[in-house]
């Protein structure tokens, strides 16, 4: 099977036969019933697949954190986008011991990370189908073009489960691309004394036998990446805000200390958020604090993100604002990673700004300072060019550094304007760059092409004449 990008400029050139081959390998293009491998993102080929749409993961796993094993069985309810004699799931490792679809038997075999489905009958486009797959191994994270580690990460008393930009498939099959959203139920079951956390509002905890089954309810539509199923001993505290938000934090008792202070901060970081971006996009919110050195970052997974360590303020910060900007407003395409990191990354300028800390001119001419050849200039935050790049510093800050030159041609009360519309209109939905520049110039009423240009996609280091505020 050939996987390529979608190079149209090129097709002109080569021979007929050529181009009949790239055609079929484009998922646009996807024919004769057979879902394509991936969604057609160029960072990551065969992330996500082709002629269908999931609406809900059923997710119930088993986790013995002695034997590292791990026992799941997934039910995904989809609707096939086109006919289909068969499709592709994203899973990688493991072994699939049962796959049916509409509980009739499927034929399934494995391709790399691509589970390949034909179900014993072609379905209609259109039709509402349900995939289950039992299946069972020791799972492990998956080394990304950048080489850090993603996705189920053992640690000495659970898993730090984190799936950006790749890991939802190394612990559940998926449809692995932000683009395709859906809600999610958990019910995880682990050794009595430890805690499965994941996403949205705990409906339950039993414990039976030495065992204890917790159950999870993520209604709002969530990318696989954000998905989490952190395993640990943690210390749990839950309440619920006045704006009626339910929070459960668990914390590892051995970053406890170091994290109280901050943790004591969340409300109050949520509700000033709240007032720049718009209301809280979630019913649950909360953070999971695990000591996880081997992972060595923190994701924003929905409404709780995960800490490999006690977070600092930026932090708690950053991962908070990509509750609105990353979570509920998602990528269609990791080459727009500058609007999760960008805006993540402004938060936290914005944050320092209001509570004594530097102004936001002040971060800026910081970063400004930063000579030619320096690593922030290495490539434009809208054209990263690879997976390999999506979390370099470029994205994070000049993305942020993109969104200060914006809020200085338009002033501030245009820019709060329009990452308040940005957050409300696509809220449970996509976003694009582009969006984003028509969606600034219309609430601004100013032309800002040249200078998104400057900052999102030309190369090296940007003149400017950003004014001091
Ligand atoms: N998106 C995470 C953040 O809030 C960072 C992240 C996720 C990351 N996966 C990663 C960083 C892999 C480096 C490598 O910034
Ligand atoms: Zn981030």
């Amino acid at each position: 099977m050939i996987h390529l990008r979608r190079r149209p400029a090129l097709l002109a050139a080569v021979p007929l036969a050529v181009t009949a081959l790239l055609a079929a390998a484009d998922p646009a293009l996807a024919a004769g019933g057979v879902g394509a491998p991936g969604v057609g993102d160029p960072y990551f080929p065969l992330a996500g697949n082709g002629g269908y749409h999931v609406d809900h993961y059923d997710l119930t796993l088993n986790y013995d954190p002695g034997s590292r094993r791990l026992e799941g069985r997934a039910v995904l309810t989809a609707r096939a986008t086109q006919r289909l004699t068969r499709f592709d799931l994203d899973l990688r490792g493991l072994k699939v011991t049962g796959l049916t679809v509409d509980r009739t038997r499927a034929r399934h075999r494995r391709d790399g990370q691509e589970l390949v489905v034909t179900p014993g009958r072609a379905l209609r486009a259109g039709e509402q189908f349900r995939v289950t797959v039992t299946y069972s191994g020791v799972p492990g994270p998956v080394t990304d073009p950048d080489g850090s580690l993603d996705g189920w990460i053992p640690t000495d008393d659970g898993a730090f489960v984190a799936g950006e930009p790749q890991g939802a498939m190394t612990w559940f099959p998926a449809n692995n691309h932000p683009k395709d959203k859906a809600s999610y139920d958990f019910t995880l079951t682990v050794p009595e004394g430890r805690t499965a956390v994941a996403n949205g509002v705990l409906l339950g905890k039993r414990t039976a036998h030495g065992r204890t089954t917790f159950r999870w309810r993520q209604t709002e539509p969530m990318a696989a990446y954000l998905a989490t199923a952190t395993i640990g001993k943690f210390r749990v505290q839950q309440f619920t805000t006045r704006a009626g938000v339910k929070v459960y934090n668990a914390v590892d008792p051995r970053e406890a200390a170091a994290s109280a202070p901050v943790l004591k901060q969340l409300p109050s970081v949520l509700d000033w958020e709240s007032k720049l971006f718009g209301r809280y996009p979630f019913r649950a919110a909360g953070a999971i604090v695990d000591r996880a050195p081997q992972a060595g970052y923190a994701l924003e997974t929905q409404t709780r993100p995960v800490y490999d360590r006690a977070p600092d303020i930026g932090t708690l910060v950053h991962e908070s604002a990509h509750q609105w900007f990353g979570d509920s407003v998602s990528l269609t395409s990791w080459k727009d990673i500058w609007l999760n990191e960008g805006f993540a990354s402004y938060a936290e300028w914005l944050y320092a700004e209001q509570h004594g800390g530097k102004s936001a001119q002040a971060s800026f001419d910081a970063l400004y300072a930063t000579p030619a050849d320096g690593d922030l200039w290495a490539f434009p935050p809208g054209n990263p060019g690879s997976g390999k790049n999506i979390f370099d510093t470029p994205v994070y800050a000049r993305g942020a550094m993109a969104l200060h030159a914006l809020r200085t041609a338009v002033g501030d009360r245009a820019f709060f304007r329009i990452l308040r519309a940005w957050a409300d209109r696509h809220r449970h939905g996509h976003g694009t760059t582009a969006q984003f520049e028509r969606l600034a110039e219309r609430v601004s009423g100013k032309e800002l092409s040249g200078l998104l240009h400057t900052w999102l996609y030309a190369p090296g280091k940007p003149n400017t004449r950003t004014k001091n505020r």
